[in-house]
């Protein structure tokens, strides 16, 4: 297994909308091999296929990333959200490709999500608890949003400033 490069903002490969996987092959398996063990290794609770550079809407997840007794790799193909409800706010949200912040995102707090799995068999998943954020996290990536476009401008842009002064000492 690999650990895969993440792309990290303001890399514009992150804004682009991912296209359906047709076609569950051996490569789509192997990458989502790697995206778990990727993410794994980054203490992650989820991550999207965006962010290791491939354009097709894969999602792995795990409530417990860190729990070695308690880890269970979650994938879900082509997922979208169906139906949302409520409101919560998400405390420190976090991202791999949008390094050093953390921010309040208000989400929904239950959504119904369909999908297909590994096997290619549709799934239904309804949560309403702590994955039923991380589900929103990664499918707004699939579709090129970030969880700093959901920020207020002002600490977005306070980010963004930060950023592009970081990238500028480096050249
Ligand atoms: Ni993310």
């Amino acid at each position: 297994m690999d650990t895969l490069e993440i792309v990290k903002y303001p890399d514009k490969f992150l804004r682009q909308p991912t296209k359906p996987v047709e076609n569950i092959n051996g490569d789509i398996q192997d990458l989502i091999e790697n995206m778990a063990f990727t993410m794994y290794e980054s203490s992650g609770a989820g991550l999207a296929s965006i962010q290791v550079r491939c354009d097709k809407s894969i999602v792995v997840y795990d409530a417990f990333p860190t729990d070695q007794e308690k880890r269970s790799l979650q994938v879900i193909i082509n997922p979208k959200i169906i139906a949302s409800e409520g409101k919560v706010l998400s405390e420190k949200e976090g991202c791999l490709s949008v390094p050093d912040i953390r921010a309040d995102v208000k989400r929904a707090a239950a959504v119904l999500v369909e999908g297909v799995d590994r096997e290619g068999n549709p799934v239904r998943i309804e949560r309403d608890d702590f994955l039923a954020v991380v589900l929103q996290h990664e499918i707004d990536h699939l579709n090129g949003t970030l969880f700093i476009d959901r920020i207020s401008a002002l600490k977005r842009n306070l980010y963004k400033k930060r950023i592009r002064k970081q990238l500028k000492q480096k050249k």
